[in-house]
């Protein structure tokens, strides 16, 4: 059996994240789970991280992370895609775990010591607890091996306002500590995410597998399907599966570009990407651009998180 990847995933379940984190839970060692606020409030996402793992019968340790964006008070929730409570206002009942004592960003220095060279940190929430982390030790690119970031609107066509991508736009400020701290960034953009939508019609038939993983993520996502349908969408938009797709099997990235990127602190465009297409700044590329998938490759991958490939 090869080893498997010690991966560690900042998140704000949110129905994407869960689908993220059971492809992750399948194909790799999941050394804990960083929470974020962003698609709802700490509580709720800390709460759905918790049933998620239960649910799947993993003993991942789940680490509550920041409450709040490091500077500014934080912006609209995403509770109109993902429910009120994050997971689709199912109304489960409350997972028996609680969230480890540890706050996120001490986590993620301490994995990263543990598992040095090898953690591949995978970021698919505002990265408020990764900003945090750099500030407290900002050695700690050198421990990591690599860090997938979902996030980002490489050509301006945001999903949040009209420039900014949803994670980067919650907080701003820690999007730039890390794209200015971090030497190379795989970077995992919205624009990206809406060339590789999957079919409702396939979405459905992983979710009627018999397998407890698709009963709750049939139940989870059913309010976001219908959400994203409605707008006359004719797949469901899955930014986090890509970006965990790209973590785990980085030989379906099938074209990348390496160049600087920066994050707007001000004005309209507020929490925009700031890509150097043209290396204007004269500054080193610090994000390798993920400009393709192979889309058979995604799907096969993301259908394994159900157990159904
Ligand atoms: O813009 C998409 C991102 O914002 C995803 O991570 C989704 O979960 C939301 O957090
Ligand atoms: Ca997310």
């Amino acid at each position: 059996m090869p080893h498997k990847l010690p991966i560690l995933i900042d998140t704000d379940p949110g129905v994407d994240d869960a689908l993220a984190i059971l492809m992750a839970h399948r194909h790799a060692d999941v050394v804990g789970l960083g929470i974020a606020a962003g698609n709802v409030g700490l509580a709720h996402t800390t709460a759905n991280a918790l049933k998620l793992v239960e649910t799947i019968g993993a003993t991942t340790p789940v680490f509550a992370g920041c409450a709040q964006p490091l500077v500014a008070p934080p912006p609209e929730s995403a509770a109109f895609v993902h429910g009120r409570d994050g997971f689709g206002d199912t109304g489960y009942l409350p997972g028996a775990r609680r969230a480890d004592g540890e706050p996120a960003a001490l986590a993620i220095l301490r994995l990263a010591r543990e598992h040095a060279g090898k953690l591949v940190i995978v970021a698919l929430a505002p990265l408020t607890n990764l900003a945090l982390a750099l500030r407290l030790d900002p050695d700690l690119p050198s421990r990591v091996a690599r860090l997938v970031v979902m996030g980002g609107a490489v050509t301006g066509r945001g999903n949040t306002s009209v420039a900014a991508e949803f994670n980067i736009g919650f907080d701003p400020e820690a999007a730039s500590i890390v794209f200015a701290a971090w030497p190379q960034i795989e970077l995992v953009d919205w624009e990206l995410t809406t060339r590789h939508g999957i079919g409702f019609d396939t979405i459905a038939r992983w979710c009627a597998a018999d397998d407890p993983r698709a009963r709750l993520f049939d139940a989870i996502s059913r309010k976001t399907r219908a959400w994203s349908q409605a707008r006359g969408r004719r797949q469901l938009m899955l930014a986090d599966p890509l970006a965990m797709a790209v973590a785990l099997q980085p030989e379906l990235v099938t074209r990348t570009q390496e160049l600087h990127v920066d994050i707007a602190l001000h004005g309209a465009a507020r929490g925009a990407t700031l890509v150097d297409w043209e290396n204007r700044s004269g500054r080193a590329p610090n994000t390798r651009i993920v400009v393709d998938v192979d889309q058979a490759g995604f799907e096969a991958l993301a259908a394994s998180a159900f157990g159904t490939e």
